[in-house]
């Protein structure tokens, strides 16, 4: 049902590519743990040197994330707003991009192999309804463009939930 293309483009037309498989992948489906599911492993297979893709959610009527649908180790469950990388983006209601994880006050060390790593806040009516996470085995991993293209990921797989 789902053809893997492949990403053989400049790093805009591969990110282009995979927001359009996302939307083909999420077309008439409203269940939103199958739709973070495939988000996340559709992302996993796109993304190189990455080692842990997924989504915390916030937690109704508290200002905490819970882990979501993911690719990668088991991770820690709960993350309160304001901590961790999760928490910050949450927080601030804004993208964190972390060159260096070990050089981030309050990083929360779920898999050892971790570098780098971005943070996306997802926001439906100005409300933070959770992050997409990744991480990264190698420091510096993700550039502005990543930055960029992620949040329009982000952005269009919103529209789905
Ligand atoms: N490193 C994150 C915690 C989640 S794991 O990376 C999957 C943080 O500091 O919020």
């Amino acid at each position: 049902m789902f053809h893997v293309e492949n990403y053989n483009g400049t790093k805009e037309e591969n990110y282009e590519l995979v927001i359009k498989q996302l939307k083909a992948l999420l077309e008439g489906e409203t269940n939103q743990i199958a739709n973070l599911a495939n988000a996340s492993a559709l992302l996993n297979q796109f993304l190189d040197e990455v080692n842990w893709v997924g989504f915390y959610l916030k937690e109704k009527d508290k200002e905490e994330l819970v882990l979501g649908p993911f690719q990668g180790l088991p991770a820690c469950v709960r993350i309160p707003f304001g901590k961790g990388v999760c928490g910050t983006a949450a927080q601030n209601k804004k993208t964190e991009r972390v060159p260096d994880v070990n050089q981030f006050p309050g990083h929360i060390a779920c898999d050892a192999a971790s570098q780098s790593e971005i943070v996306v806040p997802m926001m439906k009516n100005e409300k933070v309804i959770g992050v997409l996470d990744i991480d990264s085995p190698i420091k510096n991993r993700f550039d502005e463009m990543d930055e960029k293209y992620l949040e329009k990921f982000v952005q269009t797989l919103i529209e789905y939930l």
